[in-house]
């Protein structure tokens, strides 16, 4: 079958029973579609729905509608074939088994997804080193410190070649080293295998320099779906710094708050920000400070991360809401 997305999720819906006739509406109508090679940022604030996003295409959480295909299958009309196509790293690492050593964890989830240990094994052996776990390799994982359990579940979701990857949170409990070690064997594995990979993390800088996309969620739904250089264009474009030759007298001040609801000051520098929704506010800002005898020292365009364009999507400010 010819694919053309590795992972698509369609009309996807969550909606949590826990009991006494209550309902938590955790993901509400959740489209993604992903061809190979893509790595896509999953955010949004805690209880956005990430996790019971990526549990639903595992068939760890049953949606209570809609539709998803991993390489084509479709997980519940063909689970045997799209869930060989899928390894995770799960939140808190639950997805390794505590009372086995690594390399037995290692190999029983390449033999899982049909790799004999021969053929797996130069794999796995790069991985131990690469995550310095060579040396802890027979330990039991339950006698591991959190931050090893963690690298042994990223370990075991990378030692089986699967075209999606999905990882919840993956550098949660890693020292900064490992964090950078597994960003380069994301940006490896979509590079030289054209491997999907789904990252949620709170951590936008690692984001920003892995994820071509991302797809940001409030309360179930999807806000944001772009590539990550025209969010940030999108948004450097709005957000200018004036400072100015002499701060504004009170009533200034206040005038310029009234109508422009998006200044912000900035004392110390004798400078505000203003958040600017078109050109025309742009010139209607010029316009009142040169009515005002307020004089420009200096005009600056700011240039956001990742994390500012995300807090102001998820606070509903500018044209994503
Ligand atoms: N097993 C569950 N039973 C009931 N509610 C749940 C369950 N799992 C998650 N939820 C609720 O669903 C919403 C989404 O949660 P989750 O998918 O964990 O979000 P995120 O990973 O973005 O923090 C939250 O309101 C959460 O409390
Ligand atoms: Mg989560």
């Amino acid at each position: 079958m010819p694919l053309s997305h590795v992972l698509e999720i369609t009309e996807l819906r969550k909606i949590y029973r826990p009991g006494t006739g209550r309902q938590v509406v955790a993901v509400d109508g959740f489209d993604l579609s992903l061809e190979a090679g893509m790595v896509i940022g999953l955010l949004g604030p805690n209880g956005a729905g990430k996790t019971t996003i990526i549990k639903c295409c595992l068939g760890l959480v049953i949606p209570s509608s809609g539709t998803i295909r991993v390489a084509g299958y479709d997980l519940w009309r063909q689970p045997v074939q799209a869930r060989l196509r899928v390894a995770a790293v799960l939140e808190g690492s639950r997805n390794v088994y505590w009372r086995h050593s690594v390399i037995e964890n290692l190999r029983f989830f390449a033999n899982l997804h049909g790799y004999s240990w021969a053929a797996a094994r130069p794999r796995a052996e790069e991985l131990l080193e690469r995550l310095d776990l060579a040396d802890r390799r027979t330990a039991l994982v339950g006698e591991l410190s959190r931050g090893m359990q963690q690298k042994v579940a990223v370990a075991c979701a990378l030692v089986r070649r699967c075209p999606l990857v999905l990882l919840d949170e993956p550098t949660l409990g890693l020292d900064v080293e490992t964090a950078r070690e597994l960003e380069r064997l994301i940006i490896e594995l979509a590079r030289e295998q054209g491997t999907t990979v789904v990252v949620s993390s709170h951590q936008m800088d690692l984001v920003e320099r892995i994820c071509r996309r991302v797809a940001i969620l409030r309360k179930g739904r999807l806000v944001v779906n772009d590539s990550v250089t025209n969010l940030l264009d999108i948004f450097a474009a709005r957000a200018y710094r004036f400072t100015l030759e002499n701060p504004p007298g009170i009533e200034q001040r206040q005038e310029l708050l009234s109508r422009f609801p998006g200044v912000c000051f900035d004392d110390a520098a004798g400078a505000f920000r203003l958040e600017v929704m078109d050109a025309g506010e742009f010139y209607d800002l010029m316009e009142f400070m040169r009515q005002a005898g307020l004089r420009v020292a200096q005009i600056d365009r700011e240039v956001p991360d990742l994390g500012e364009v995300f807090l102001q999507v998820i606070r509903g400010e500018g044209s994503f809401a």
